[in-house]
């Protein structure tokens, strides 16, 4: 099983989570997101004890809410001590609802629009990540307007292409993303946040990409970043407290994918940083990082319900499921891999090929071609792995699909987290 929440009960059925998830079909109907509430918190307290062990008790990561988003993420990450990363008042306003304390909040993106920053001043977000100069200006105005003075990282672009794919590459010098450091604007950028009184500029912040193996990556963006913030303290006098190195470590989907060890990953990169900061003689800032993939992914698993079963003889086989590309369009958007279970019978002979598709009015409404199960057959379960991150937060109502129910499991309960939306909840905006 490509990962170890994964099991098989005595009644050959698959578990996740510590629950028969045929079981959870029934109860909860599918297409339904699963979510493993243990697994969320271990990969939680892992970031954190990594931080706190190798950087001090004062770097704490953030859980970048953009993975996955509804409110009881939000208060599993209070309950852990875990700060957020929002990107949207709608980020936002869901964490307000879950009584997250905002002050722990970090608001990313890279066009926040006046009403964004408006909403966030309101209330009460702690940091703001400045993408670029206009929204400084745009920040400093509404602050002065509301008689605060907001803190902000500045979001950098260090130079560097991590390797991965091309739609998530962002610390590139020719990204959307971020000021560039070696074009000079990062530095104009700093000193004009400087000069605006109701700013006040507490550090800087890079992500260089999502699904990052090679620890090297991080390695050479703190360099880059370190140098910044030396210069510049040097040059303005200001302490440039934070650091934060952007999102967090790839997952595996795949058996052939690589495996992370966070805590002795964060040990290396701070062993490094370290070292560093003693070479160029600065201070090591607090260091955070804002991981989102790696702490839901592997906590959630999508169930399906077979529909037809299409063999063409000569040339292939399609397993139709209830969802598709509405419900998880990473396949469609990026080719991603995903491990696919039988989940009546996973442990029965995989001798059946076929690609998994959806039931929407697009070719490409695959979830993953050419897997390997045992036969299915309409009304049988199939779970995809590894679905925690970027699907429910991407689902669409493309064909006027209803978005599925969340549900949170743990070996001792279920609880519903989010609702299936009705036919009542489609047609709510019209009018
Ligand atoms: N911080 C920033 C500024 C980001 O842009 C991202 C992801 C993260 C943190 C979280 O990165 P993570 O730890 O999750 O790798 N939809 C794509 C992923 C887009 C990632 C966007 N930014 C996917 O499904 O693979």
């Amino acid at each position: 099983m490509i990962s170890s929440n994964i099991t098989i009960g005595k009644n050959g059925h698959l578990y996740f989570g510590g629950q028969d998830t045929v079981h959870l079909a029934q109860q909860y109907s599918t297409p339904l997101y699963v979510m493993d509430e243990e697994r969320i918190r271990e990969n939680m307290r892992t970031y954190i004890r990594a931080f706190a062990d190798h950087f001090g008790p004062e770097a704490i990561p953030c859980y970048a809410s953009k993975a996955n988003c509804f409110k009881r993420i939000y208060e599993i990450a209070h309950e852990e001590g875990m700060d957020i990363d929002v990107v949207s008042s709608g980020e936002i306003y869901t964490a307000y609802k879950a009584n997250y304390p905002l002050a722990h909040a970090w608001f990313h993106s890279n066009n926040k629009t006046e009403e964004d920053i408006r909403f966030a001043m309101y209330h009460g977000v702690g940091h703001f990540v400045a993408d670029s100069v206009e929204e400084l200006d745009a920040i400093e105005a509404i602050a002065a307007q509301m008689g605060i003075v907001q803190k902000i990282l500045l979001r950098l672009t260090p130079g560097i292409d991590p390797h991965t794919y091309e739609a998530v590459n962002t610390g590139r010098v020719d990204s959307k993303f971020g000021i560039a450091i070696e074009t000079g604007q990062a530095w104009q950028a700093v000193r004009h946040a400087l000069s605006l009184p109701h700013i006040f500029l507490d550090g800087f912040h890079c992500h260089v990409g999502s699904m990052v193996f090679g620890e090297d990556v991080y390695l050479r963006a703190s360099e880059i970043m370190l140098d910044f913030v030396a210069k510049c303290r040097a040059a303005f006098g200001c302490a440039l407290q934070f650091l934060d190195l952007g999102g967090g470590y790839g997952v595996r989907y795949v058996e052939s994918d690589g495996r992370v060890d966070i805590y002795s990953a964060v040990g290396e990169l701070a062993k490094h940083m370290k070292a560093y900061c003693a070479k160029i003689d600065t201070p090591l800032p607090i260091v955070t990082m804002e991981p989102g993939r790696s702490i839901v992914a592997d906590a959630g698993m999508t169930l399906y319900t077979v529909g037809s079963v299409k063999k063409i003889p000569g040339y292939k086989n399609y397993t139709s499921i209830d969802g598709g590309m509405t419900d998880n369009p990473r396949y469609a958007l990026y080719r991603s891999r995903y491990s696919v279970y039988h989940a009546n019978r996973p442990s029965a002979q995989a001798d059946f090929v076929s690609d998994l598709v959806g039931r929407c009015c697009e070719s490409d409404d695959i979830i993953q071609p050419h897997i390997s199960l045992p036969e299915p057959k309409r009304g049988d379960i199939i779970a995809v792995a590894t679905t925690g991150a970027y699907n429910y937060s991407m689902a669409s109502n493309y064909n006027r699909i209803p978005r599925p129910a969340m549900v949170l499991v743990t070996p001792e309960r279920c609880c519903l987290a989010v609702r299936r939306e009705t036919l009542e909840d489609l047609l709510s905006n019209d009018l």
